[in-house]
């Protein structure tokens, strides 16, 4: 399997932290953010790691990253995503990387407390498909929420006003290669970006897609000061996935 790490947009909700640099460069305690979701990647066996990004420092993903070695990545490649055209658009320029393989997704500002050995673990073994890994959160109109009909998932919703559960959907995704066929059909949304949302809701429409819910702490750094301060507290209180 794959993995694909997100790192491009314009971090606004971080501004002015995020002016001159890209989000994913800022410190998150005593690491660079984008160190953590490597580290969670490698930690599930993922080791052959596209890093899309974007915006004018992207070049300094490779100063800080080199080969990827130093973090346990065996073979370590970049897109750049012109744009922003959203996280679905993002997912699509992997396409040459990942081929007909499956991948993992990982947004490169979320940092969690465990890992995600079994669920990685878990989709290897489902025969094709989907998988999103859900955290219940206090805030969840902050991000994508999945809507429940007794057990199942009905749909997902992107940052609705009036949440239909606490469950947050992650940034942390596990699609086959059937997932770039379905982001070329997919329609932008309001804020004229290719939405995740809608990615994921392509797949339950197909009845493909599973769920797991994340054990240990889930955080986003990207939704606002206060979330990335806390996120650094969290770290430095109680260590995380981030690599030597
Ligand atoms: C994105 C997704 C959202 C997801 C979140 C997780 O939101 O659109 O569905 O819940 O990541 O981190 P963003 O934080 O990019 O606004």
């Amino acid at each position: 399997m794959k993995g694909v790490i997100l790192a491009g947009g314009t971090g606004m909700r971080l501004d002015p932290l995020t002016r001159v640099t890209n989000k994913h460069l800022l410190p998150v305690y005593d690491r660079p953010m984008i160190f953590y979701p490597i580290q969670t990647l490698v930690t599930a066996g993922v080791t052959e790691i596209l890093i899309v990004t974007s915006g004018p420092s992207a070049g300094d993903f490779l100063r800080l990253l080199g080969n990827g070695q130093a973090l346990g990545v065996d073979h370590l490649s970049f897109a750049y995503q012109e744009g922003a055209g959203g996280i679905a658009q993002a997912i699509g320029l992997a396409q040459p990387f990942v081929g007909r393989n499956r991948m993992v997704v990982m947004l490169g500002d979320n940092v969690i407390g465990g890992n995600v050995i079994e669920p990685a673990n878990k989709f290897r073994a489902q025969p094709h498909g989907a998988k999103v890994l859900l955290k219940e959160v206090d805030n969840p109109s902050a991000y994508g929420v999945a809507e429940l009909g007794g057990n199942r998932i009905t749909r997902f919703v992107e940052k609705p006003a009036q949440p239909p559960s606490n469950l947050a959907v992650t940034g942390i995704y596990f699609y086959d290669a059937g997932a770039f066929d379905l982001i070329e059909r997919l329609e932008p949304s309001a804020r004229g970006e290719l939405e995740v949302t809608d990615l994921n809701n392509a797949y339950l429409a197909r009845g493909d897609l599973t769920h797991d819910v994340l054990q240990g702490y889930w955080a986003d750094c990207g939704e606002s000061v206060d979330h990335y301060l806390h996120v650094c507290n969290l770290v430095a209180r109680h260590g995380a996935n981030r690599g030597s």
